[in-house]
């Protein structure tokens, strides 16, 4: 079943990005015998949700279905779709797993709850006796970090990415402005798409006027990426943010980080990424505005080390 299981986890971190303003969920149906009958993933707000589309994904083998493993707590409510607590007792499935309870204060419990009163055996993987079941369940919780952090600060998850060069360096060389492996370009493109806005500093839009747009993987977002550049000084011209816009992005100009911050969260962003020069950098690093730091230091071409650090 473990395996089942990491596959409803990997299924879930395929749509990070697409989901917005919901969280990524994923979920496995198995049979009585722990076969897997059905993997599936929520695949975006309005469609339906990951226990659904697991169900769905079990075909002719839905009879069997037995138990389920989700990586966060099934809903009980009426939302843009129905309560996944109903569907899961109408196909009968008889042991519910769940990876993480709902951040939501308001709902938390409750779908563990409705089908606890149905007759279902609901078990928390964070309260298992197994380190593996221990484990998946902290994965579970990663999964959700933006969401539970929206959900408890009113702000976004930041994402800080910095780069150095072999020298220590964050400034590219001259007539460069980008990383020169592929693998990176990649990498730092899927930190991106996660985002729902990007955040950058003038000194980088005057040197280099990056497009901030997901090229390198597929780009899931529907509505328009926010891009906010801190630019106390106004010197960014009207040409680069008339030229974001036609891009897609929702570009504007800020004076406050924290403030923006603020706002952002207002707005129901959950999920930013900070890429700018050394000056913002090291000031979001000074006053602790990031909750995710990406560090990579790129030796040569074929050679980068990416270290990923969490707030202590
Ligand atoms: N290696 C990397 O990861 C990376 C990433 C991006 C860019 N870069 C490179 O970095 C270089 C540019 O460096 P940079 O330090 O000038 O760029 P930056 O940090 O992107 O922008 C600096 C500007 O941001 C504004 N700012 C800084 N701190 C602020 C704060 N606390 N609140 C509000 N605004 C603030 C200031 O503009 P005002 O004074 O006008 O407000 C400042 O001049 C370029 O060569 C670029 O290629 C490297």
């Amino acid at each position: 079943m473990h395996e089942g299981r990491l596959r409803a986890l990997a299924a879930a971190r395929e749509r990070l990005g697409a989901t917005a303003p919901n969280p990524p969920v994923g979920a496995a149906v198995f049979s009585a015998e722990g076969e897997v009958l059905g993997i599936g993933a929520h695949l975006g707000a309005g469609r339906p949700h990951a226990e659904i589309e697991a169900l769905r994904a079990c075909g002719e083998t839905l009879g069997r279905a037995h138990s389920m493993f989700v990586t966060l707590e099934p809903c009980n409510h009426q939302g843009q779709t129905p309560p996944c607590t109903a569907a899961l007792l109408q196909a009968g499935v008889r042991t519910v797993w769940i990876g993480a309870l709902d951040p939501n204060p308001n709902v938390r419990g409750g779908g563990g709850a409705a089908l606890r009163q149905a007759g279902v055996d609901v078990r928390l993987l964070s309260e298992s006796a197994l380190s593996d079941e221990r484990g998946l369940a902290l994965h579970c919780e990663d999964l959700i970090a933006p969401y539970t952090h929206w959900l408890r600060t009113g702000r976004p998850y930041v994402t800080l990415k910095r780069v150095f060069d072999a020298a220590g360096r964050m400034e590219p060389p001259p007539g460069r402005k980008t990383f020169s492996s592929h693998r990176l370009l990649e990498y730092a493109h899927h930190l991106r798409r996660e985002s729902d806005a990007v955040l950058t500093g003038s000194g980088t839009v005057l040197a280099d006027r990056p497009e901030f747009t997901v090229r390198h993987v597929l780009d899931f977002r529907t509505a328009p990426r926010r891009l906010s550049i801190c630019d106390r000084r106004g010197r960014v011209d009207a040409a680069y943010l008339a030229a974001a816009a036609e891009r897609g992005l929702l570009p504007r100009i800020v004076s406050d980080v924290e403030a923006e911050l603020d706002a952002l969260g207002a707005e129901g962003v959950h999920q930013l990424l900070a890429e700018a020069g050394p000056a913002l950098t090291d000031h979001m690093i000074a006053y602790g505005l990031w909750d995710r730091l990406v560090t990579i230091r790129q030796f040569s071409p074929q050679e980068e080390q990416v270290t990923v650090e969490r707030p202590v």
